[in-house]
């Protein structure tokens, strides 16, 4: 079985018990690291998990899928995600795989940057399109969020702005954060 676990948004312990009961018992479990990142690192999860991780980054997600997929069919595999597994990320190629491998899969979710930006009093249901904002270098500088903000702006709708790697409000990972347009 392949479980896809959400780790929530906070620290450790924001796993469900339920989440945690199957981590402890799996034969591998790995960490997708590179679409989000939680405010601790992989050695504080694994002491409070009591178990080793294997960090998974991009790379290996999506060419070397087939090796985190490997005995699923007779053993139990997990794969973290943090907020929700399929909270602005989606990790459908996996499934699909799995699928095709004839290996079954169980979601776990949990919180995700998606419902947790309603603390801000915004009505979940006014927003529009999300938007991702990347960090410009001198030959990427995407700019079609501008578009999507003034379209949710022109609708009477929020946008809730994702801010990539190097945007990041937390001095330490430099990494997340989010803005809002209303
Ligand atoms: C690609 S999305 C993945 C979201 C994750 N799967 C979820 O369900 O929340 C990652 C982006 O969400 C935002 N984000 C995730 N966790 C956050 C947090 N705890 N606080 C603020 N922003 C967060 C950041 O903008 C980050 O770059």
């Amino acid at each position: 079985m392949l479980y896809l676990i959400g780790l929530g948004l906070g620290d450790a312990k924001d796993i469900t018990v339920k989440g945690l009961e199957v981590v402890r018992r799996c034969s591998r479990v790995y960490l997708e690291a590179y679409t989000s990142v939680l405010t601790v690192g992989k050695e504080v999860l694994e002491e409070f998990y009591g178990r080793k991780l294997i960090l998974a980054d991009r790379e290996e997600v999506e060419q070397e899928a087939d090796n985190i997929l490997k005995d699923a069919d007779i053993s139990d595999v997990a794969f973290l995600v943090v907020g929700d597994p399929f909270g602005a990320t989606t990790h459908s190629d996996l499934i699909l795989r799995a699928t095709k491998l004839g290996i079954s899969y169980r979601v776990i979710h949990n919180a995700s940057i998606m419902n947790a930006v309603g603390c801000c009093g915004l009505q979940l249901y006014k927003f529009g399109e999300t938007v991702s904002i990347v960090f410009w270098t001198d030959t990427w500088r995407p700019e079609s969020f501008f578009d999507k903000v003034k379209k949710n702006r022109q609708n009477g709708m929020h946008t809730l702005c994702l801010l990539g790697k190097g945007l990041g409000v937390s001095s330490e990972s430099r990494y997340g954060g989010v803005v809002l347009f209303s």
